[in-house]
């Protein structure tokens, strides 16, 4: 090579070593420039500069230096998790325009307002989605249901409203549903069922109506089903009978369940029962059982459940007995002095008879036997 064509090269040597290193930055930037485009303008600058956006300068890497932010090797962000408690305004529909996005978190803010953008609709690639904690509101779209790879998401403690879109029942790989906290009304729909990975499902406090799907009975990974506070009508389904998740906790306290308990669901063989606050009638006897081995708390308070208490097998691990508030009669059983009982409430019931002797019962307040037809002996007054 001659020394003129050597000159001449130089200047564009330098060029290509410039543009490859992505600027003029000290050190190799890797954060891709369409990414970092959409983070300065599409969202810092949507937010008005937040403080919380303080360590995304626009000189420095946004894959090495900016806090929440994450990136493939390629230089693409695939994670935007930001404590974003100081920001005002509605989700930056340019986050749909970060297409290897795989995680985000925008969570803990009363100022984060408005609808999720269907921008978001493009990405495909989310494992992970969490709004948690902040003011949204609008339907929850219908395209979620296409992003296959979810794995986790969580919209509890927002003001959404609609009814749950049933293509969340197409989400193969989700292991948590948390959209507990909104006004979400309408049915539960029953393609939930089919999620089979599912471990948590929360829908808890929300304003669902109809009845609970016997198809959860499939979701054989489940150890959270939490049902609490909806308008839930109709009795619990008697596919329920198969939950054998030894690690199962079930809540379908406050709402609006009636009818007898379909005697299947004695079948189950979970951890913790909460009915209380419905407007079930009926037997519960076969609820318990000395096989339970994983049942630790039962919650039948404020219902209408009417049995002989006398002769229930209770399982050896209980810890939590709560059944006031109902119609249930007869003694209770000698076997409640020798469980590891932690609390117990039978107060406001028919119940007769000694309260058995035992290491615990004596030690509870009396309120929490009062108001049967005729229990006695301690903490109540002896028996005549
Ligand atoms: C945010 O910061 C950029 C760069 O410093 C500036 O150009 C822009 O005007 C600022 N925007 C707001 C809304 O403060
Ligand atoms: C950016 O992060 C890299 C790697 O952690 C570090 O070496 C560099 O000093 C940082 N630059 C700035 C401007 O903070
Ligand atoms: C059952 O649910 C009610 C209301 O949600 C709650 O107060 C109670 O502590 C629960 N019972 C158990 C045993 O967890
Ligand atoms: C509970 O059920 C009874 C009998 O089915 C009914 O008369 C009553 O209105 C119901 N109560 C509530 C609060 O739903
Ligand atoms: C309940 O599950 C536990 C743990 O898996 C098991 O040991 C026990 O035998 C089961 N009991 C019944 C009645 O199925």
């Amino acid at each position: 090579m001659t020394k003129q064509a050597q000159t001449q090269l130089q200047p564009l040597l330098l060029l290509i070593v410039l543009l490859s290193s992505g600027g003029l930055s000290s050190g190799q930037e890797l954060c891709n420039a369409h990414d970092k485009n959409i983070l300065l303008l599409g969202i810092k600058e949507h937010f008005n500069n937040a403080s919380v956006f303080a360590t995304w300068i626009p000189d420095t890497d946004c894959c090495q230096n900016w806090s929440g932010i994450q990136c493939n090797s390629d230089g693409r962000v695939i994670m935007l998790a930001v404590t974003i408690a100081d920001i005002v305004g509605g989700i930056p529909p340019a986050i749909g325009d970060l297409p290897f996005l795989e995680f985000i978190a925008l969570s803990g803010s009363s100022g984060l307002t408005g609808t999720i953008p269907l921008a978001f609709a493009k990405l495909a690639n989310l494992n992970h989605l969490d709004f948690s904690l902040n003011q949204l509101s609008g339907p929850i779209p219908d395209f979620l249901g296409q992003f296959k790879n979810l794995d986790d998401i969580d919209l509890s403690s927002n003001a959404f409203t609609g009814s749950i879109p049933a293509s969340l029942g197409r989400l193969t790989k989700l292991r948590t549903m948390n959209l507990g906290s909104n006004q979400l009304s309408g049915s539960i729909p029953p393609a939930l069922g089919g999620i089979k990975s599912l471990i948590q499902l929360y829908l808890y406090s929300n304003a669902l109506s109809g009845p609970i799907p016997g198809s959860f009975a499939q979701l054989r990974n489940l150890n959270e089903l939490d049902l609490r506070q909806n308008q839930l009508t109709g009795s619990i389904p008697a596919s329920f009978g198969s939950f054998k998740n030894s690690d199962l906790n079930i809540d379908l306290s406050f709402n609006r369940l009636s009818g007898p308990t379909p005697s299947a669901f004695g079948n189950a063989n979970v951890t913790a029962i909460n009915l209380s606050n419905n407007n079930i009638t009926g037997d519960a006897s076969f609820l318990f059982g000395r096989g339970k081995t994983v049942l630790t708390a039962v919650d039948l308070s404020n219902n209408h459940f009417q049995f002989d208490f006398s002769s229930v097998d209770l399982p050896r691990g209980l810890k939590k007995l709560y059944i006031s508030h109902n119609l249930i009669f007869g003694s209770l059983p000698g076997r409640l002095g020798q469980l590891p009982l932690k609390d117990i409430d039978v107060s406001f019931n028919q119940l007769c008879g000694q309260i058995p002797v035992g290491r615990r019962l004596k030690q509870f307040s009396p309120a929490k036997f009062s108001n049967n037809k005729c229990l006695c002996g301690l903490p109540l007054p002896a028996c005549k």
